[in-house]
């Protein structure tokens, strides 16, 4: 791959002597998605999901890849668990297949939910603390034939899976998360059609972001009557905006990103209400939301999880919108993503300005894509060990400057099927040969490996 700019490398995994890093109760975890690691589609009674028929839909991903096998997840489970145990970290984020725990007549599936029964074992039993998202996109198929997220009879369905989930594995987690990033399941699934289900309609977006939330504040009261003694949150990816106009037009078009990308979905579970700047972002896309709505939505949260990848250079699109213009000379990843440490930090801070009820947070994902080769069973990640580096210096700023970060995900503890990149795009700190399923440790892994040990002999 050729980087516009010369790109940062290092090779060494070392937070300076005052990093909150080295805070043994900062918490250092991994993390990964069920779709895009299990495989094993339509064993022990799994329904099909909205990934599983988009991913066969030809021209959906790249290469038509598919998580029909993916790193074989299912099978693999315990030893993936020895290979995360061994990196010396202290959480595993992963979440749970809803079509896999859930029959289509809403009963539960007991071989489904045996499954993370014994996972979520193993990963106590190893003293790793257990983050579980409830929702990481894998709509059962079955109810996006009904409407999917635009249909508010789903919101239901999604609470009476939270409702029996968080009974069956209550005591076993730590922390649950209702949903992964609402942003993309409403905007990439229904608005822009990137992702499962592949709609394309603004105003379905919308109304998808809004049933989206009000199933994650009725999953909340849910989760909180089965299993009180766990952590109740929500995971929202968030987007730096800034624009090279220094003008009024541009700094508008910035701060419209973010309030785009932020805003929206934080506004109505910190302030219980959507930005109204939004309305003439999308003339005529403003959802339909019933009286009690937004006191569900804006239910107190334990912990907020922050998943951070990039900066967007935008300018107005002289209307009253924007339009994302890529910056030259800058230092991407194998996505095109632009490294941008600072973007995280700033939000941060800003965050903490803006939400005087910011709940704890933890980053719940940050990472990057390399196109990593294994050689001499080595993968030497500079530029990701380089990432790393430089990303958790910024959550260590934002520490120093009054933001209450508890901990630090890796996206991801493998590589595996990145949506519609498919297998092409590699996460991981740890490799996977999608021929043999060999995992090999990139020298990210053994290089925070190191870290976490070094830590925790410290006196
Ligand atoms: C996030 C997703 C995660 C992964 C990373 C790269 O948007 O939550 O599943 O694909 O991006």
């Amino acid at each position: 791959m050729v980087f516009e700019s010369s790109v940062a490398l290092e090779e060494a995994f070392s937070p300076p002597a005052d990093s909150v890093l080295w805070r043994k109760d900062f918490l250092m975890g991994a993390a990964t998605a069920a779709y895009q690691i299990e495989g094993a589609v339509a064993e022990d009674g799994r329904i099909p999901s909205i990934w599983d028929t988009f991913s066969a839909t030809p021209g959906k991903t790249l290469a038509g890849d598919t998580g029909a096998v993916a790193c074989d997840h299912y099978h693999r489970w315990q030893d993936d668990v020895e290979l995360l145990a061994n990196l010396n970290v202290g959480a595993y984020r992963l979440s749970i297949s809803w079509p896999r725990v859930m029959t289509q007549d809403g009963q539960p599936n007991a071989k489904g939910i045996a499954f993370y029964r014994n996972l979520l074992t193993a990963l106590r039993a190893k003293g790793l603390k257990t983050f579980v998202t409830l929702y990481h996109w894998d709509l059962p198929q079955h109810l996006e034939d009904q409407g999917g997220w635009v249909n508010r009879d789903t919101v239901y369905r999604f609470a009476e899976y939270a409702d029996m989930i968080s009974k069956e594995l209550a005591g076993l987690v730590d922390a649950w998360a209702t949903l992964n990033e609402p942003w993309c399941s409403a905007m990439h699934g229904y608005g822009t059609g990137h992702h499962a289900p592949g709609k394309q309609d603004v105003a379905f977006a919308t109304q998808a972001m809004h049933h989206l939330l009000l199933g994650h504040g009725l999953a909340v009261r849910h989760l909180r009557a089965n299993d009180p003694a766990a952590q109740v949150g929500i995971v929202a990816n968030v987007g730096r905006g800034t624009s090279t106009d220094s003008g009024a037009a541009g700094q508008r078009a910035a701060w419209l990103f973010e309030l785009q990308h932020n805003n929206w979905i934080l506004d109505p579970l910190l302030k219980k209400s959507y930005p109204t700047a939004l309305w003439e972002l999308w003339p005529g896309a403003e959802p339909s939301v019933q009286q009690g709505d937004m006191d569900i939505i804006g239910a107190p949260l334990d912990f907020l999880g922050i998943n951070y990848y990039f900066r967007t250079n935008v300018v107005s699109d002289g209307k009253h919108g924007y339009l994302e213009v890529d910056l030259e000379g800058v230092e991407r990843t194998q996505m095109g993503w632009e490294v941008y440490p600072d973007g995280l930090r700033h939000l941060l801070v800003g965050f903490h300005r803006d939400y005087p009820n910011l709940p704890p947070i933890y980053i719940t994902e940050n990472g990057m894509a390399t196109d990593d080769e294994v050689v001499d069973d080595d993968v030497n990640d500079r530029q990701r060990i380089s990432f790393l580096n430089r990303h958790l210096a910024a959550v260590d700023q934002a520490v120093k400057a009054g933001v209450d970060v508890r901990g630090y995900f890796i996206w991801s503890l493998m590589d595996n099927f990145e949506w519609a990149f498919g297998y092409e795009r590699r996460f991981g700190i740890i490799h996977v040969d999608y021929a043999t399923q060999k995992r090999t440790l990139k020298r990210s892994a053994k290089l925070v490996t190191q870290f976490l040990a070094e830590r925790s002999a410290k006196s």
